[in-house]
């Protein structure tokens, strides 16, 4: 208990990290399929102004938790809120065990996939020996079970020697490569022949595709990406310093994960139509299109294997904070140790996985008419996240209230003029915003 609590480095090193862990699978493979799942250019909008007025503010409101009091989720909730509070903690706990086991999967194909670049296995560019060769390997069965199992290990690898060193020095060098490749990759697929048709489809709103399962689909994209409503960003700003200014790290946080979810958007849609292929095509969209446009550019092979290892790299960022969360849980409010904490919830988590990796193709196992993996996204990114970040919203706004932003102004000195703004937004503009949306997408 006495031991002296870790920091970061430095702010620059904070914000790479919280925007290593925005920056994921979220970005580049579940926010261009969503947006060809929900009739592309009215899901962009609503993303957006979702993130402006709820992502901005709950980011804001998390780290505000966290800084304070310097504490894991439940802990920081009973510290500050006492009585039912710590409930949102458990939630967020509960929640980080549902994605990372369907994370797993999905960043253990990234690991195939740079093998299958490497070997040369997806050098023709026909979409449909790539759909093929997609729906052939996720239903393989026991493969892709063991590339999530090597993910999960990578995971509590880094996890078992603390975030600091490892990954705040890694997401400051990896994070600009991948967004240099991305625009690359921007470049290639709107140069396709027939990319406009995509361009359009992303870029120009048909708002008669929109329906209250847009809006769900919308806002819970928007937390996914934004890792947030699961107290991540709590577990994060606990190691902030008292003088940083939360404000601004949040904008930039903000900025960046949104502009590589709109460059992930602009290299994969316009290809999805050049190749003739089908924007609701789902999960496999990224897999399919990204291999299509590598296959036919000069030295695509050497941009794909690197490519899939930066998304690699960005995922297991990403899962490494949603383990952290559960971890530094389990240390502070257990006996266990961080070794044990560790071993124990990727385990839980592997287990958690493997319906979810068997529900691709190798076994019917399906929830709701979804498939097991569908069913566990969307049960933590369209419900849990958004309830988190409503119950946060509120918590920051209405418990907190004045305490919140004089820890968000540095006690006045800082930001003075937004602070009321934000402190609106918090306690009416998002529970009304985000409960509006929860209750008519469940309706
Ligand atoms: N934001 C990450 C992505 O886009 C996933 C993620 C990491 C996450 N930590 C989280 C999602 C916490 C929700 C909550 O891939």
């Amino acid at each position: 208990m006495a031991a002296k609590r870790e920091m970061w480095g430095s702010r620059f090193g904070f914000i790479m990290a919280a925007a290593g862990s925005a920056v994921g699978l979220g970005n580049i493979w579940s926010f261009p399929f969503k947006t060809g799942e929900n009739g592309g250019g009215a899901f962009l909008i609503l993303y957006l102004i979702f993130i402006a007025v709820f992502g901005l503010s709950v980011v804001i409101a998390e780290m505000v938790i966290g800084r304070t009091a310097q504490k894991n989720p439940v802990g920081a909730f009973r510290a500050l809120g006492g009585k039912a509070w710590p409930l949102v903690g458990y939630l967020g706990v509960f929640t980080g065990f549902v994605i990372l086991s369907f994370y797993i999967v999905v960043a253990g194909w990234t690991i195939a996939y740079i093998g299958f670049m490497a070997s040369g296995a997806l050098s023709n560019p026909d979409a449909t020996v790539l759909t093929d060769t997609f729906t052939g390997f996720i239903g393989g069965g026991v493969t892709p079970i063991v590339l999530a199992g090597v993910f999960m290990v990578a995971t509590a690898a880094v996890v078992l020697g603390g975030i600091g060193g490892g990954i705040e020095r890694a997401s400051k060098l990896l994070m600009p490569l991948l967004f240099g490749l991305l625009l690359v990759m921007v470049v290639r697929s709107l140069t396709l022949d027939g990319a406009g048709a995509g361009l359009r489809f992303f870029l120009v709103p048909d708002w008669s595709k929109v329906s209250g399962d847009t809006f769900t689909a919308a806002i819970g994209q928007a937390f996914f990406s934004l890792s947030l409503g699961m107290g991540a960003l709590v577990t994060y700003g606990s190691y902030l310093g008292r003088d940083t200014n939360i404000g601004s790290s949040a904008g930039i946080i903000v900025l960046l994960d949104t502009l590589v979810a709109v460059l992930a958007g602009l290299m994969v849609l316009p290809a999805v139509f050049a190749y003739g292929l089908d924007a609701a095509a789902g999960p496999g969209l990224s897999f399919i299109t990204l291999p299509a446009v590598f296959a036919a550019m000069p030295g695509g092979m050497i941009f794909g294997v690197v490519f899939f290892t930066l998304l690699f790299v960005a995922a297991l960022t990403s899962a490494v904070s949603l383990l952290e969360v559960v971890v530094t849980y389990l240390i502070d409010e257990t006996r266990l140790t961080r070794t044990q904490a560790t071993v124990f919830a990727a385990l839980v988590c592997f287990v958690l996985g493997i319906p979810s990796s068997l529900s691709q193709g190798a076994m019917d196992i399906t929830v709701f008419g979804r498939s097991f993996l569908d069913a566990a996204d969307f049960l933590a990114t369209n419900l849990l996240l958004p309830l988190g970040g409503l119950l946060t919203a509120v918590f920051v706004g209405w418990v907190l209230g004045p305490r919140a932003v004089a820890a968000l102004t540095n006690n006045g000195t800082t930001g003075t003029a937004l602070a009321p703004i934000w402190l609106w937004v918090v306690r009416v503009v998002a529970p009304l915003g985000i409960g509006w949306v929860l209750i008519t997408g469940l309706l």
